[in-house]
């Protein structure tokens, strides 16, 4: 099995004992959302697609966990870091990629390393490109249009 494939069996494992079923789902699509995404910039940008894939398969756990998004990409890192530790799939340098990637995910206005963006890009992705018909955040904007360009997307929501 593959490291993804193993990760992705943890992960719906945890998600399956949510109780609200509504935000289960919704928590598995943009878990899954963000892993396509994080893949595809992750491959235009020559940077590991299967590190970017786990990283976004993990983001939010914390928040999904707790039920809370308070400080969740923080608490998120140090959670991803137990279970990729418990998992063993991942070197010690792969998880600090992973963990850094989490940990920053959320300041959406700075630039961090280059597995940090993609994560904070394939986010923005799901955000924006899920349902076209939503107001794109305002903090969301700049780095959406960025991606628009980046990607020769049209910028025009629908
Ligand atoms: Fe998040
Ligand atoms: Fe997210």
């Amino acid at each position: 099995m593959s490291r993804l494939k193993e990760l992705r069996k943890y992960v719906d494992a945890e998600l399956l004992q949510m109780e609200n079923k509504e935000k289960m789902i919704s928590a598995a699509a943009h878990l899954y959302g963000v892993s396509l995404a994080a893949t595809m910039i992750a491959k235009k940008r020559g940077e590991d697609p299967e590190l970017a894939s786990m990283a976004a398969m993990l983001h939010d756990m914390h928040a999904y966990k707790t039920g809370s998004y308070d400080d969740h990409a923080h608490k998120g890192a140090e959670l991803a870091r137990e279970i990729l530790t418990d998992l063993g799939l991942t070197s010690g340098e792969e998880t600090e990629i992973i963990c850094s990637a989490i940990y920053h995910h959320d300041d959406k206005l700075v630039e961090d390393g280059p597995m940090d963006e993609v994560l904070k890009d394939a986010d923005v992705i799901h955000h924006c490109m899920n349902d076209l018909s939503k107001a794109v955040k305002e903090k969301e904007k700049e780095r959406f249009a960025a991606l628009c360009e980046e990607f020769g997307m049209n910028r025009q929501t629908m």
